[in-house]
């Protein structure tokens, strides 16, 4: 039988404790936890993950605050508003909504946010943290966080000796998803697009985690019988003319549902748990604040 692993079932369980544990801590210290949102233009699928982002740190007692910029500010504007946003102690997380306009130079905005607001987990100091298995004050890319949270639910067990197969490699999801599972004692395989044989290496995956943005690339005989199987792929297929769509994910789900012992839904698996850990992220940067 396989388990599909109810993302939204485990992001409400995150949620509730955040929530539990923010009134103790406004409660006992009278520091609310704050965090800003920046976003640039006006990306209508930005604007849905911002919103989305508010809306859950309002749900957890959080205070939040959007900055909406236009798509012509410029770098030293951006950078300007970061800058303040770092010297303000009332603001424990700070996240700019990726992508960018082209004019502005993602790296360097990156890397201007203050380490310890980063609640994204992207700046040079916390992905050194992670690389270094110093978990205890790193922050971790949300993504990948909630992927290994809903891992360790799916498997009730420790990864030791377990193969682990990451497609894609970008900074955001598959080198910290790599790392995480390495740190927990899986053995690790990161494929990309020059991967030889990917559905041979697939298919000797006990965990397999996509996160390439490619609907349905992932096969279900790429499947090993009983894997857990993470798709953190969310892409918009078969707009028509009326502006219908749908999601899918990076795997063909019905035919790798018929192999894997567990798998996530799109949507309704990764997603959820995104937005959760970004609130756990807050948190802990709240508590810190607060000594
Ligand atoms: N765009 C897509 N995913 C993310 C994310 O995790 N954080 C930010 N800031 N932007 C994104």
């Amino acid at each position: 039988m396989t388990t599909v692993i109810d993302g939204k079932a485990a992001a409400g369980d995150v949620v509730a404790k955040v929530k539990a544990a923010a009134e103790q801590l406004i409660c006992a210290t009278g520091v609310v936890p704050a965090i800003a949102v920046v976003i640039v233009g006006q990306d209508p699928a930005s604007q849905v993950y911002v919103s989305s982002k508010g809306r859950k740190a309002k749900e957890c007692g959080f205070r939040s605050i959007e900055h909406a910029l236009a798509a012509d500010i410029s770098e030293g504007e951006l950078i300007a508003l970061l800058e303040k946003l770092n010297a303000d102690p009332s603001i424990h997380g700070i996240l700019v909504q990726l992508p960018l306009p082209d004019h502005i130079d993602a790296g360097k905005i990156i890397q201007t946010i203050a380490a310890e607001k980063d609640v994204d987990g992207f700046h040079f100091i916390n992905v050194g943290k992670l690389g270094t298995g110093e978990l205890k004050t790193a922050f971790v890319p949300c993504t990948p966080a909630g992927s290994m949270l809903l891992i360790e639910r799916a498997l009730g067990r420790d990864l030791s000796g377990l193969n682990a197969v990451v497609v894609g490699r970008s900074n955001i999801v598959g080198k910290p998803m790599a790392n995480l599972l390495l740190n927990a004692n899986a053995t690790v395989t990161v494929a990309h697009s020059r991967t030889k044989d990917l559905a041979g290496l697939c298919r000797g995956a006990d965990i397999l985690v996509a996160a390439v943005g490619r609907p349905e690339m992932i096969k279900g005989d790429w499947v090993k019988r009983g894997a857990v199987v993470i798709d953190v792929g969310i892409n918009r297929v078969g707009e028509n003319a009326g502006g219908k769509s749908k999601l899918v994910g990076d795997v063909a789900y019905t035919e790798a549902a018929e192999r894997a012992g567990a798998i996530t839904p799109v949507p309704g698996g990764v997603g959820p748990m995104t937005i959760a850990l970004l609130m756990v992220n807050t948190l802990a940067s709240a508590y810190r604040a607060a000594g």
